[in-house]
């Protein structure tokens, strides 16, 4: 007889994008002739990079040559892309982080869903509220989260970020030994300066907690002194695993692509107080359960490097951030609290007084059309908070917020 691993039956029924995704799909089939603007999940809406494009297909003519085909690739990626990666993100400014440090991959949700696989299941975990749902999920996948009480998990610590702390997450006051960190954050847009991150890893080394540090948003940082890696804080290549996405860099959401750094100073214990290093372990669960990034898909991250696909890239980013503007001061003009969108492509407001962020999520729905994310979907910290992505279309981007200041369709 099979039996189910019966933490997922204490997840709620389905994931929170999969849930709006249903929600939207209703009132869709209900109202056809709805002109609707999608600003729930944050996915890219941008053709990609040419440069991107025109590696994609030279890799492709590649694999229908002899001498160009290519079987299983190196399960940590190829050798052309570490290199690039190490020289233009780390190496250029000054960070220390060497090729073997680097796991390409298919994507930041994957390596911050699986990195819990190398980790104990005793470790005591905490998140920033609200979150990421993808790091409270894979917990309680795990075992590690406890029971679902009142919208927390029970054995989970909750670092509270609001308006009231200016979304800057005080140390914990108890045990922890793995924290989630993401700046700038997924879904308030905002982030942590230099010197405030500067005291988490202080803490971590003290304590002898391990940072899981997204960095997924990073290219969006437009302020010098929020830093674009943990690792630029000293100590942090002790303390600290990096995600790294292409996805919202690049336009990579669909092809998928992204890495984790794993410097070789950072260690965890074993339950006999011996050291191990975690970069041993992530490649021995990389080489077991995954077959590597594809080919062609790595060669397409690798032009994102190129002189052009910088230039692209830039572009590209310029546009969502334009976008993330233009959101910022209509929605103030309408008289909503705005925060975030200045370093990061999402926009966290407070929803209107006596409206809950699902309330409000229906009302926008039903009465303006416009998909966006309720708050508390994030996390219990995030009730009466809405998230909209700066990633659409501009001229819908427009249309969305004249929609909010009129509040009419
Ligand atoms: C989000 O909307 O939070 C992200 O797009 C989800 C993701 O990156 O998986």
């Amino acid at each position: 007889m099979a039996l189910v691993n019966e933490n997922y039956l204490k997840l709620p029924e389905s994931y929170l994008f999969s849930e709006i995704a249903r929600r939207v799909k209703v009132y869709k089939e209900e109202h056809p002739e709805a002109n609707i603007i999608r600003m729930g999940i944050g996915d890219v809406t941008l053709p990609l990079p040419k440069a991107v494009i025109s590696a994609l297909h030279d890799a492709v003519e590649e694999m229908g040559t002899k001498e160009g085909f290519r079987g299983y690739g190196p399960e940590q990626g190829y050798e052309f892309l570490r290199k690039t990666i190490v020289e233009n993100e780390f190496k250029s400014k000054g960070i220390n982080i060497k090729e073997d440090e680097i796991f390409v991959s298919d994507g930041a949700k994957s390596d911050t869903g699986n990195i819990g696989d190398i980790l104990g299941k005793n470790n005591i975990i905490a998140v920033t509220d609200p979150v990421y749902p993808v790091y409270v999920d894979t917990n309680v996948m795990a075992g590690r989260a406890g029971e679902l009480v009142e919208g927390k998990w029970s054995e989970m610590v909750y670092l509270p970020c609001t308006k009231e702390n200016g979304f800057v997450p005080a140390l914990p006051q108890s045990k922890v030994d793995v924290v989630y960190l993401c700046y700038p954050n997924n879904p308030t847009g905002t982030t942590l300066t230099r010197e405030e991150m500067k005291v988490w890893v202080d803490w971590a080394l003290k304590n002898d907690v391990l940072i899981l540090f997204d960095a997924a948003y990073e290219a969006f940082i437009s302020e010098d002194d929020v830093p674009h890696s943990i690792y630029e804080i000293e100590g942090a290549d002790k303390c600290a695993i990096e995600f790294r996405s292409f996805s919202k860099t690049a336009g990579f959401t669909g092809l998928r692509c992204g890495y984790t750094v794993v410097p070789h100073a950072v260690t965890a214990k074993k339950e006999n107080g011996e050291r191990v290093e975690l970069n041993r372990l992530w490649n021995r669960r990389q080489c077991t359960k995954f077959n590597g990034t594809a080919y062609i898909i790595q060669r397409a991250a690798e032009a994102v490097y190129s002189d052009e696909g910088k230039a692209q890239v830039r572009e590209m980013l310029s546009y969502y951030m334009q976008n993330a503007k233009v959101m910022k001061a209509a929605l103030e003009e309408a008289g909503y609290e705005v925060f975030g969108g200045i370093n990061a492509p999402y926009l966290w407001m407070k929803t209107p007084a006596g409206y809950t962020s699902w309330e409000f999520f229906d009302k926008l729905l039903t009465e303006l059309n416009i998909v966006g994310t309720p708050g508390v979907g994030f996390g219990p910290s995030g009730e009466g908070y809405f998230r909209l992505t700066a990633f659409g279309d501009k001229d819908q981007t427009v249309e969305a917020m004249e929609r909010i200041k009129r509040g009419t369709l």
